[in-house]
C-alpha cells in the first residue's frame, strides 16, 4: 500500500507545510523528516540554542559571480560536490541553493548570490552545481523562481514581463538548470504579471510541463504564502516555514470545499516522493571530502574568479615591493548579508595576512583609513601610501538581501580615500569587496590598477594577494556588465515604482543591449560600458586566429586558434556570439552561444574547438509559442569579450 493511502486528509494537508523553519512534516514518526539548509556560497545551518537559533561554522566560499567569473563548469562542479560534504556533515538533505536569477541592475541587493545577467552562463553553471550537489547525494533548489531582480517591494512587487522575454532571458536559466533534475525549486516572493508567484499556476505548470521540471517539488519561499489554498491549488506543493495561518487556511478551505482531494493528492504525492527520495539518498551518502579539501576549492574559486579590471602594469607587484595597504577590507572579514551569509568554519583570512606572509618582513605597512562599523568618516592616515612601490587601498559595500542599494558607488568617505591615495602614489591598486558593478567615475582615471574580488569566502584573500603578486595569472572575465555611471543600465529608465516594476527593456539585458545599441545605432542610446561583460585582463596576452565553422545535425562545430604571447602561462576565456544576419523578428545583435576557457603555455598557440548547439541559434517565437531556429545567414563572433571579438565566421542554416 503506498503511503499516500495511508493517510487521512488531514494528514496530507499537514504534509503540505513544514513542521517548523528546516524541516518537513514527519507526522509523528511515520514519514522521514528532510532538513533544508541555506546556500549557495556555504552552509547556514541555524540551530537552536536555548531560545534562540545560532548558525553553525562552514567553509565560506566566494560569492556566486566569482564562481561565475570562473567560467569554469568543472570547478562549479567541484564547488557542488565540496557543499554536498558540508551538508552531509550536518545531517542535511536539501540545500536551498543555487540561486539563478538575472542581474538585471547593479542595485539589486542580491546580487552576489547570483550567477550571471545571462542565462546561458547562469543556466549552464547552476546545472553544474547541482550536478555536484545531488551527485552526492544531497538534494539542490532551484531559487527564487522567477523574476526577483530586485529587493526593494520583493513581497509584492510586480514584475511586468512579456512571454518572449520571459522564456528567453528569466525562464532560461531555469530550463537549462532543470536538465540536471534538481530536486526542488523555490518559488520568489514577488509577483509577476499580477499573480503572486507562491500561487502562479500558469508558471508552476510551465515549469513542469515545458521547462522539465518533471517530477520535483515546488515549495514557497520563506512566508511567502499569503492564500494558502491558492497555492495548493496552483501547485505549490510545500508551503515553508511551519504557519498556522496556513494551516488554519488550509483546513477551513478543505471543509469548505474550496480544495478538492484531488488538489491535495497532487502535491502530497510530491511531497512524498521527495521525502523518499532524500531518505534513500541519506543511507548511501559519505563524506568524500576533507574539510581541508573543500577549503582549497574556495581558494580556487576565488582564484579563477577575479577579476583584474584595470591594470597600467603596476601588478603583479614585485616580489621585493613595499607596499602601503590601506581600508578596512583589508583586515575584516566582509561578506553579503542575508539568509546567505555563512560563519566561517575557520577565522577568514585577511589581505593583510596574506600579503606580510608574502611580501619580506616589513614590506607590508598597514593603515585602517576608517573605522570599520563605527562610522564611514575617513581617517586620513594616507601619508603611509608615500614613496611606497605601490599602495592597495581596499574598498567596497555590504550587499544584502532585503535592500537594494541606494546607490552603486561606493561610500563618499572610501572615494576620497582612494582619490587622495592616489595623489600621494601614482601606483595606486584599489582592491574592491562587494557583491555587485560599482560606478568608478569619480575615482578610475586616479588610479593605476582595480581588482575585483567580489566577496572572497574565508579563503580567498590568498587567492587574492596571489593575483596581486603574480603567483596566479588572473584568467577571471565579468559575467555581468559594468555600466558606465550606476544609472547607465538598461532597466534604469523602465517604469517601476513600490508595486510595480516593467521590464520594457525586454530582451535587452547588459551586453544584448550594449552590443545591440552600438551595431544597430538606437537612438539616445547610453554610454557604452565601463567594462563589458565578457571582460578582464591577464598578466598574459593572446591572440585569436584561423576560425572555422562546420554546420551538422548537431550543431555548429566551430574551431580557432589562440596564442598567448607572453612569457608566462595563462588562461584565456574564448567566448563565441551568435548573430542571425537577417532576422524575421527582432533579435538582440548578438547572444552567447558558448565559450572554452583554455590555459596556454607561454608563446604556444593551442587549437580550440566547440560545438553551438542548435538552441544558442533559437530564440522563442511568442507567435507559434516555440523555440524555433530560423534557416538563413548566421554570424559567429569569437573574442575575449562582447566587446572584442576579432574572429567572425558565417555559416548558413538550412531553411525547413
Ligand atoms: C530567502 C531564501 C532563503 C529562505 C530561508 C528567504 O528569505 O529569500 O533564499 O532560502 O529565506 O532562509
Amino acid at each position: 500500500m503506498k503511503v499516500l493511502d495511508k493517510l487521512s486528509y488531514n494528514q496530507k494537508l499537514k504534509l503540505l507545510m513544514g513542521k517548523d523553519c528546516w524541516h518537513t512534516e514527519d507526522l509523528d514518526g511515520q514519514l522521514y523528516s528532510v532538513t533544508v539548509s541555506d546556500g549557495p556560497l556555504g552552509l547556514r545551518t541555524p540551530t537552536l540554542k536555548g531560545d534562540h537559533f545560532e548558525d553553525q561554522p562552514s567553509v565560506a566560499y566566494p560569492s556566486m559571480q566569482i564562481v561565475s567569473q570562473s567560467w569554469d563548469r568543472d570547478l562549479t562542479y567541484r564547488l557542488g560536490c565540496a557543499l554536498a560534504n558540508d551538508a552531509i556533515d550536518k545531517n542535511v538533505d536539501v540545500l536551498l541553493a543555487p540561486g539563478l536569477n538575472i542581474k538585471r541592475s547593479p542595485h539589486c541587493g542580491r546580487s552576489f548570490e547570483y550567477l550571471s545577467e545571462d542565462p546561458l552562463v547562469a543556466g549552464t553553471l547552476g546545472k553544474q552545481y547541482v550536478l555536484g550537489l545531488q551527485d552526492n547525494c544531497v538534494g539542490a533548489t532551484l531559487k527564487h523562481y522567477c523574476c526577483n531582480n530586485a529587493e526593494n517591494s520583493r513581497m509584492w512587487l510586480s514584475a511586468e514581463v512579456d512571454d518572449r522575454t520571459l522564456r528567453e532571458i528569466y525562464l532560461r536559466a531555469f530550463e537549462i538548470a532543470c536538465e540536471a533534475k534538481p530536486m526542488a525549486v523555490m518559488c520568489s516572493y514577488n509577483v509577476v504579471n499580477g499573480v503572486r508567484m507562491a500561487q502562479h499556476k500558469k508558471l508552476f505548470t510551465l515549469l513542469r510541463k515545458e521547462l522539465h521540471f518533471d517530477n520535483g517539488l515546488i515549495m514557497s519561499d520563506w512566508g511567502a504564502v499569503t492564500d494558502a489554498a491558492a497555492a495548493v491549488r496552483a501547485g505549490l506543493d510545500l508551503i515553508m516555514p511551519y504557519s498556522d495561518k496556513c494551516e488554519t487556511q488550509l483546513e477551513t478551505a478543505y471543509e469548505q470545499g474550496e480544495l478538492s482531494d484531488e488538489q491535495i493528492d497532487e502535491c502530497a504525492e510530491r511531497v512524498v516522493e521527495f521525502v523518499e527520495k532524500c531518505q534513500k539518498a541519506k543511507e548511501v551518502r559519505k563524506v568524500t571530502m576533507t574539510v581541508e579539501d573543500r577549503r582549497a576549492i574556495a581558494r580556487q574559486v576565488e582564484e579563477e574568479g577575479i577579476v583584474l579590471l584595470k591594470n597600467n602594469g603596476v601588478l603583479p607587484l614585485k616580489s621585493t615591493a613595499s607596499i602601503s595597504l590601506g581600508g578596512n577590507f583589508a583586515n575584516n572579514y566582509i561578506n553579503g548579508g542575508g539568509s546567505s551569509s555563512v560563519v566561517p568554519s575557520q577565522p577568514p583570512v585577511t589581505l593583510l595576512k596574506a600579503l606580510t606572509d608574502i611580501l619580506p618582513q616589513g614590506h607590508v605597512s598597514y593603515r585602517d583609513l576608517w573605522e570599520y562599523g563605527v562610522s564611514e568618516a575617513p581617517l586620513l592616515q594616507i601619508e603611509n601610501a608615500y614613496g611606497k612601490d605601490a599602495a592597495i587601498v581596499c574598498v567596497g559595500l555590504h550587499d544584502c538581501e532585503g535592500f537594494d542599494r541606494a546607490t552603486a558607488r561606493l561610500p563618499q568617505s572610501q572615494e576620497q580615500i582612494i582619490k587622495e591615495t592616489a595623489q600621494k602614489n601614482p601606483n595606486t591598486v584599489v582592491v574592491l569587496y562587494c557583491g555587485a558593478p560599482v560606478d568608478m567615475s569619480e575615482w578610475i582615471e586616479d588610479v593605476a590598477a582595480v581588482v575585483w574580488a567580489g566577496y572572497p569566502g574565508e579563503m580567498g584573500n590568498l587567492a587574492v594577494a596571489d593575483v596581486l603578486t603574480g603567483k596566479v595569472n588572473p584568467s577571471g572575465k565579468l559575467t555581468e556588465t559594468f555600466p558606465f555611471t550606476e544609472f547607465d543600465y538598461p532597466a534604469c529608465s523602465c517604469y517601476s515604482d513600490s508595486t510595480v516594476s516593467v521590464y520594457s527593456d525586454g530582451l535587452l539585458v547588459g551586453y544584448r543591449y550594449h552590443t545591440t545599441a552600438a551595431h544597430k545605432g538606437l537612438k539616445n542610446a547610453l554610454p557604452l560600458p565601463r567594462f563589458p561583460f565578457g571582460y578582464g585582463l591577464s598578466y598574459s596576452s593572446f591572440t585569436y586566429s584561423n576560425a572555422k565553422a562546420n554546420v551538422s545535425a548537431d550543431g555548429v562545430a566551430v574551431t580557432f586558434e589562440i596564442e598567448n604571447n607572453s612569457d608566462i602561462d595563462g588562461t584565456e576565456i574564448a567566448q563565441l556570439y551568435v548573430h542571425e544576419v537577417n532576422p524575421r523578428v527582432f533579435r538582440p545583435f548578438m547572444e552567447l552561444g558558448g565559450w572554452e576557457r583554455k590555459t596556454i603555455p607561454a608563446h604556444k598557440k593551442v587549437a580550440v574547438s566547440t560545438l553551438l548547439p542548435m538552441s544558442a541559434f533559437s530564440y522563442y517565437s511568442a507567435a507559434t509559442d516555440k523555440r524555433l531556429v530560423e534557416g538563413g545567414e548566421y554570424e559567429i563572433y569569437i573574442g575575449a569579450s562582447s566587446a572584442d571579438t576579432p574572429l567572425c565566421v558565417k555559416v548558413s542554416l538550412p531553411r525547413k
